[in-house]
């Protein structure tokens, strides 16, 4: 036969998979191939393949006499928007996409490739976990797996597509790299399945329920990113990346064109309501800030209370944090505290300013939040601040109350500016309990208790509840009108662009886990 016929036939063979029926069967799933999902997911026609025709060396239980080239994963480079890309997909069609240590190497393959080569890493995964034919081997390639996400994490930007099954320690992978996403209906992920559960606990939970796209989305947070189905997901993730620098050493790119409407700047005049109490919506604010149509927010169906995401000034990426008075009167909690500092140190990481929108009436009071640990929580949101070294501004435009004053990325913790709104309310707590605590023995000896309570709170609302106690002591830098923001932001921000700044010599911090 041709030699080149030969290498086209082999290519054709390696191209198939697990053969047509499979294929078949995976797109009745309303799933794509693996190949069908990297096509999509690359700029037409950059995408290189490594390892087509590996395959695995096991023997036992037939597996020598059921050989795949390429063994379950597709590897290789391209680019999305014209930058270099690493990535892996497993082809559920080939033995499930398990895993050997043969799928385990080629995917090391490419992640040792991307971590020299300082480009981003992306994974789509869709297996049956470690080829169960194979023992320990291949437990021994997820952990070459998780080793190397481990040593990539703050170095590339690593992102996980889940796109069918991801159980058992499979997980750890995905949870391991900087932002998973999942496709709803068909993707799931948990480290025992429904059967163990109920022989375990004896509750009895779908997998969809137990680990699918929406449950991640909103119960546990494990998911950042949900999609309806796997063009949709390629989608998001080819457009996230815009946000983002190739690696560490790089800022992300800056294109040269953005929107603003003006109008919006008048607008953000009458977001906020007149009675302190009542909410708002942050996102309003925000979105009078920023370019038009370009916040990415991350995590928007978990711990609601505190949002954050990617959005640009002037076509820069800023990394938003910001309290949400909507929900829960933008109180932090322990999911809101986990929420927002895995951002921060996101952010921090990958050289990507911080922006802060700061409205926060304290930390959320209760033997729930005491108990699961919100002392150790929050610290992990204080400490992400803490240590950042990227240009970091906060903007108050109410409450800034409490230890949650000082958390939200107050100049005493390194923030580079701080603005306040004229509504800014910045104390130690809120009028009401405040007056009750400081004037307890007054109000207690007076004839009208209540009303004396009331005189107090005004007084006390007098003396703290606007930005110039703060502003006279430097704790604010400026107070500015809300329609200020925007132009006192990227001023700023261009101001702080070449800001430097280094962490003391240690091997690493140790953040309150
Ligand atoms: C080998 C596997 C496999 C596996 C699936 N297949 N999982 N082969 N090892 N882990 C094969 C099936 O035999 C089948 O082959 C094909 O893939 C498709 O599987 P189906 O069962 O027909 O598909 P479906 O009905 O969609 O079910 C998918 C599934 C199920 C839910 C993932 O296959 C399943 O439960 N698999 C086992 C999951 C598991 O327990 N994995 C090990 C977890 S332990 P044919 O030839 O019939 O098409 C683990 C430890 C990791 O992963 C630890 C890391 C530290």
């Amino acid at each position: 036969m041709d030699k080149n016929q030969q290498l086209i036939d082999k290519r054709a063979a390696s191209k198939l998979g697990g053969g047509a029926d499979r294929i078949e069967r995976q797109h009745e799933k309303g799933k794509l191939t693996a190949r069908e999902r990297i096509l999509l997911l690359m700029d037409e026609g950059s995408f290189q393949e490594i390892g087509m025709f590996v395959e695995h060396q096991s023997t036992a239980f037939g597996l020598d006499k059921n050989k795949f080239p390429g063994d379950g994963v597709v590897t290789g480079y391209g680019t999305i928007h014209g930058r270099p890309i690493y990535v892996f997909s497993q082809d559920f069609t080939v033995l499930g996409g398990s895993l050997s240590k043969t799928h385990a190497d080629k995917i090391c393959r490419v992640m040792d490739l991307a971590m020299k080569n300082g480009a981003p890493l992306i994974g789509l995964n869709d297996s049956g976990g470690a080829r169960i034919q194979e023992g320990v081997v291949s437990l021994a390639g997820y952990a070459d797996i998780f080793y190397r996400n481990t040593k990539a994490s703050g170095v590339i930007p690593q992102l996980s597509v889940v796109m069918g099954p991801c159980a058992g320690g499979a997980v750890y992978s995905p949870a391991l790299t900087d932002f998973i996403f999942m496709v709803e209906d068909t993707s799931y992920m948990f480290v025992t399945g429904p059967n163990v559960v109920k022989t375990v606990t004896h509750e009895e939970v779908s997998s969809e329920d137990l680990g699918g796209a929406k449950t991640h989305a909103e119960k546990s947070g494990v998911n950042h990113f949900t999609a309806a189905n796997d063009v949709e997901v390629i989608k998001q993730v080819r457009d996230i990346l815009t946000y983002m620098p190739q690696n560490s050493q790089e800022l992300a790119p800056n294109p040269s064109q953005f929107e603003f409407s003006e109008a919006k700047n008048s607008a953000i005049k009458s977001i906020l309501p007149d009675n302190s109490n009542l909410p708002y919506d942050m996102v309003k604010v925000l979105d009078a800030i920023i370019d038009d149509n370009s916040f990415r927010e991350v995590h928007a169906d978990f711990a609601k209370n505190i949002v954050v995401g990617f959005a640009r000034l002037e076509g820069k990426t800023v990394g938003v944090i910001a309290n949400q008075p909507s929900v829960m009167a933008g109180v932090l909690d322990i999911d809101a505290s986990r929420k927002g500092a895995r951002f921060v140190r996101f952010c921090d990481a990958f050289n990507i300013p911080l922006m802060v929108l700061e409205d926060v009436p304290g930390f959320l009071p209760g033997t729930e939040q005491e108990w699961n640990g919100i002392i150790t929580h929050g610290a992990k949101l204080l400490y992400a601040f803490s240590e950042a070294t990227v240009p970091r501004i906060t903007v108050i435009t109410r409450k800034a109350y409490g230890g949650a004053f000082d958390v939200m990325n107050s100049k005493s913790i390194g923030a580079d500016f701080n603005f306040a709104w004229p509504t800014a309310e910045i104390a130690v707590m809120g009028a009401k309990g405040a007056a009750e605590i400081i004037f307890k023995r007054e109000i207690k000896s007076s004839d009208d208790p209540a009303a004396k309570w009331t005189e107090k709170e005004t007084e006390y609302a007098a003396e703290f509840a606007n930005p110039y106690r703060a502003a006279e002591r430097g704790i604010v830098d400026e107070v500015i009108l809300p329609e200020e923001t925007r132009s006192k932001l990227i001023l700023a921000f261009k101001m702080l662009e070449n800001k430097s700044e280094s962490q003391p010599k240690r091997k690493h911090g140790n953040i309150p886990m």
